[in-house]
């Protein structure tokens, strides 16, 4: 046993690090690397095989996994074969702890198993759910605790493993994954994967389906269906641009390759952040390359949350509070400060609705969390990403810009691979920065109280000041511009309409500017949502009832449903999704039953 590991075991016992997400047991036994091997059969939407896990203990008796809806099979390790397991409770979203006895030598544990058609992390599509209609698709979604659905593992966010796989598919599809990956499809329908770095077990993500490789630079591509290709191409033609500008802003990019797959619509999210493969959705292809900053987005995970991932899920704001300051640098160094201004206005937009919805003095409006006893689900909200946005360039400015960018480069370069809690950071913080201030700035406040501090520095956008007088006009003297805006400028503007506007008014709205048909789902989206709420969607219930059935995507899905049932349409709310819950992904489904307080049976 190396000390390297001990050392790496002796970690898992700091309180702080303690993880009530998962069951297992790091600073007993500790699984450092996994090597799948598994058949995807499209007809039973079933993965089965064997994983081997290389485990690093010392004398330790067993060894816990999380598992939930797994089918195991066999357990072996070493010349012992079929050894006898034990399981804990099942419990809700957790799933079961898989308790494996080890012998001193145990260094190879070796697990034949089955994925459940149920399996949350893993949606088996029809080939007509997909946008080519030709073959089936699956596609797996891990964040935050659903890996354990697909493989049994040490399911935490401060666990790190390398991997390798060998997926067999049917022939016709590729596979791909957050590994090095494969450019054409074979003939054998067999693909061989390598993670070298070590990652958490959410990153661990798998696709299969009807896929092809399109270049975009000596280090970027996007995979995709054949008619999104092309497409696809076109609108991240700069992301080679968007890794070059990452690396500038906070070292080196060390994962080697950025690449994009383009799902189906029913991808639950904006985007995942699979190391090396970003998984994102369809509803990005504007045509106009208007919606990248969620490319930013999930690039600059490949630094925080990635490289420096949170030891927890209490301290997600560390992955996603980071990500959102640093997608926003990015999008700057592109296309410059009235382009990131807009976005942080609209972030701000976000973040005052969600703790308004959550409530000012809520402990879930806190930067550090507590998620014990609850899905991690729960703690997903904006605050995590605007309020730890907004803490940033709260440091931002009182360090300036380029000594706060040492200061990051600096962070992301001493804790690489590893995994960071909000107590290990704030001392890292007082260490490397706050100790240059005479003044306090209140990082206590930020990251332990709730709502938004007094100190927060608020964006100013000239374009929407434009917009925003366009809205006064109109509502004046009812006169419309054509307007040559771009996206977030119509955001803006749907965004601050009154949500109670006049019939006559949304129609004269939609007629000029043809919403309801927008081929932009960011603005569709934002427009369904007034015409809900303001009583006049009887005009455009077609499109929107097509929009909730095609998308999955929950962000989208939410603001929806919620503003048809607050607005007395549940029964309408419950028939659109009963056509379209079929649709869904497990992440979108959970929260749309909760919402509506839909029973399936
Ligand atoms: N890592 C998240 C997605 C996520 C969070 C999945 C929590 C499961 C649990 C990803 O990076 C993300 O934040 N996606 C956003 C887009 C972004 C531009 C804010 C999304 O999907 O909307
Ligand atoms: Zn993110």
């Amino acid at each position: 046993m190396c000390t390297n590991s001990i050392e790496k075991i002796s970690t898992y016992s700091s309180p702080d690090r303690k993880d009530h997400h998962s069951f297992s047991n790091p600073h007993e036994a500790l699984v450092t690397h996994i090597n799948l091997d598994l058949e995807a059969d499209f007809k039973q939407k079933v993965l089965s095989g064997e994983v081997q896990l290389h485990i690093s203990h010392e004398n330790a008796s067993e060894i816990i996994l999380d598992t939930r809806d797994l089918d195991i099979i066999k357990v072996s390790c070493n010349e012992r074969e079929n050894i006898e397991v034990s399981y804990g409770d099942p419990t809700i979203y957790l799933g079961q702890a898989l308790h494996i006895p080890l012998v001193p030598d145990s260094r190879i544990i070796t697990i034949e198993y089955r994925t459940r058609p149920e399996a949350a992390a893993l949606q088996w599509l029809a080939a007509e759910q997909t946008t080519d209609k030709k073959l089936p698709f699956l596609f797996t979604q891990g964040q935050a605790i659903l890996t354990r659905t697909w493989i049994p593992c040490q399911d935490s966010p401060g666990i790190r493993v390398s991997y390798n796989a060998r997926i067999k598919v049917p022939k016709e599809m590729m596979a791909v994954m957050s590994a090095s990956n494969p450019k054409e499809k074979n003939d054998q329908g067999i693909y061989e994967f390598e993670m070298k770095q070590p990652i958490p077990a959410y990153l661990i993500a798998l696709a299969i389906g009807d896929i092809e490789y399109g270049e975009i630079g000596p280090r970027t591509a996007v995979y995709a269906e054949p008619s999104m290709l092309e497409k696809s191409i076109y609108e991240f033609a700069d992301m080679e641009k968007m890794l070059i500008a990452a690396e500038e802003l906070y070292g080196p990019y060390l994962w080697e390759r950025y690449d994009v797959i383009v799902l189906p619509a029913s991808f639950p999210f904006g985007g995942m952040e699979n190391p090396r493969l970003t998984f994102a959705t369809p509803t990005i292809i504007a045509g106009d390359r208007s919606l990248t900053a969620l490319i930013a987005h999930e690039l600059a995970h490949s630094w925080s949350g990635n490289l420096v991932t949170n030891a927890t899920w209490n301290d997600f704001w560390l992955n996603e509070g980071f990500t959102v300051y640093f997608e926003r640098r990015i999008m700057e160094a592109l296309y410059g400060e009235d382009y990131a201004s807009m976005l942080a206005v609209l972030g701000y937009q976000d973040l005052e609705a969600d703790v308004h919805d959550i409530g000012h003095s809520h402990a879930d409006t806190h930067l550090k969390l507590n998620l014990k006893d609850r899905d991690p689900d729960d703690g997903m909200t904006d605050i995590a990403y605007e309020k730890g946005a907004y803490f940033l360039g709260m440091l931002e400015s009182k360090f300036g810009k380029s000594r706060f960018d040492k200061f990051l480069t600096e962070y992301f370069e001493s804790h690489k691979f590893q995994t960071i809690t909000t107590t290990e950071f704030v001392e890292y913080l007082n260490n490397n920065l706050l100790n240059e201030l005479d003044e306090d700035v209140n990082v206590n406040e930020w990251i332990y109280g709730p709502g938004i501090p007094e100190s927060v520095i608020k964006f100013e956008s000239d374009k929407f000041a434009k917009v925003e007088k366009a809205i006064s006009v109109f509502y004046k003297d009812g006169s419309l511009l054509d307007q040559d805006w771009t996206t977030h400028e119509w955001l803006h503007f749907i965004r601050n309409l009154a949500p109670d506007l006049g019939m006559d008014e949304m129609t004269v709205l939609d007629s000029r500017y043809q919403f309801s048909n927008s081929g932009n789902s960011e603005i569709a989206a934002a427009w369904y949502e007034q015409s809900i709420r303001s009583g006049y969607f009887a005009e455009n219930i077609d499109q929107i009832r097509s929009f909730l059935v095609n998308v999955g995507r929950r962000k989208f899905l939410t603001p929806l449903y919620r503003a048809l049932k607050e607005t007395d349409n549940i029964a309408l709310a419950k028939d659109i999704y009963a056509s379209a819950r079929n649709n869904y992904h497990a992440v979108s489904v959970q929260t749309i039953d909760d919402l509506l307080d839909f029973d399936s049976k």
